[in-house]
């Protein structure tokens, strides 16, 4: 049932932050994929990727929530453990739930110290970049490479006023750079313009993970679920669907309901 059992897994070597700012300077494009489980993150290490990202999406797309605010650190820890397990090639990060990277440095240290020890994943992202610093600094110097995540934060939803597309080009100029000069390895852009997607990506060392940021970005990410086709609703603008797993999903399980009441599975095949 299981893709690929741990004890089967080949071992391959693991992407590093190096190599990512490596990639950048090389003008490789980094990919991205969210995951929240060890069936899908095994099937997403092993297709390629060099990033999967624990993020805190999971509580709208796992969990049913209507924003990424209920999340906790205990039920990030609960997924990001069976990622860490599955992923052997690709980097992983987890995203710091809300509110925590606000709670001050101990708290942010704490809780990144309890994401790495907990889940052999090997970083962590915050949303939020210039009144982050401290607590960027602070990380990296505990040795937790940190992502930062600025433009479109959707933990500051409520803030934001919605999800909207951010235009202030000073602002995210001022939070790229000063996450950059903290010691961030990367950065997320979320739902910018193209044209400032470009023009941070030019300026910064580190690489820009693009999500609804135009073309130029260093790399894109997207979440699993909008990729697959699995989404239901509102699926923004920016995404776009590889498979429509969706109807794959429910056509199996009405053809095995249907199945099962015309006594036509399980056959001989599946019996003893
Ligand atoms: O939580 C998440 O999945 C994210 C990505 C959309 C970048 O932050």
């Amino acid at each position: 049932m299981n893709p690929s059992p741990e004890s089967k897994k080949k071992s391959r070597k693991r992407v590093t932050v190096p190599q990512l700012i490596e990639k950048k300077r090389r003008g490789e494009k980094i990919t991205m994929l969210t995951a929240y489980d060890y069936t899908m993150a095994a099937l997403l290490d092993a297709s390629g990727v060099d990033t999967l990202l624990v993020g805190d999406s999971m509580a709208m797309v796992v969990q049913g929530h209507e924003n990424t605010l209920p999340v906790t650190l205990d039920e990030i820890i609960y997924h990001a453990e069976m990622v860490g397990r599955a992923a052997s090639h690709a980097l992983v990060v987890v995203d710091l739930p809300f509110p925590i990277n606000h709670q001050g440095i101990h708290e942010a240290v704490r809780a990144s110290g309890r994401i790495l020890k907990e889940t052999r994943c090997q970083a962590v992202k915050l949303e939020g970049g210039a009144e982050q610093a401290d607590v960027i600094k602070a990380l990296v110097t505990a040795g937790i490479p940190v992502m930062a995540h600025v433009g479109l934060r959707p933990q500051a939803v409520h803030t934001m006023g919605g999800y909207k597309v951010q235009r202030n080009r000073e602002q995210l100029m001022l939070d790229a750079t000063t996450a950059q000069e903290a010691g961030a390895f990367a950065i997320v852009l979320e739902c910018i313009p193209a044209e400032i997607g470009k023009e941070l990506s030019e300026s910064l060392q580190i690489p820009t993970i693009g999500i609804g940021a135009g073309p130029h970005c260093d790399g894109q990410v997207l979440v699993i679920n909008d990729l697959l086709g699995l989404t239901s609703g509102y699926v923004p603008s920016f995404v776009k669907a590889y498979a429509n797993l969706k109807e794959t999903i429910q056509a199996a399980a009405a053809q095995w309901c249907n199945e099962v009441r015309e006594n036509e599975f399980p056959g001989d095949e599946h019996s003893f």
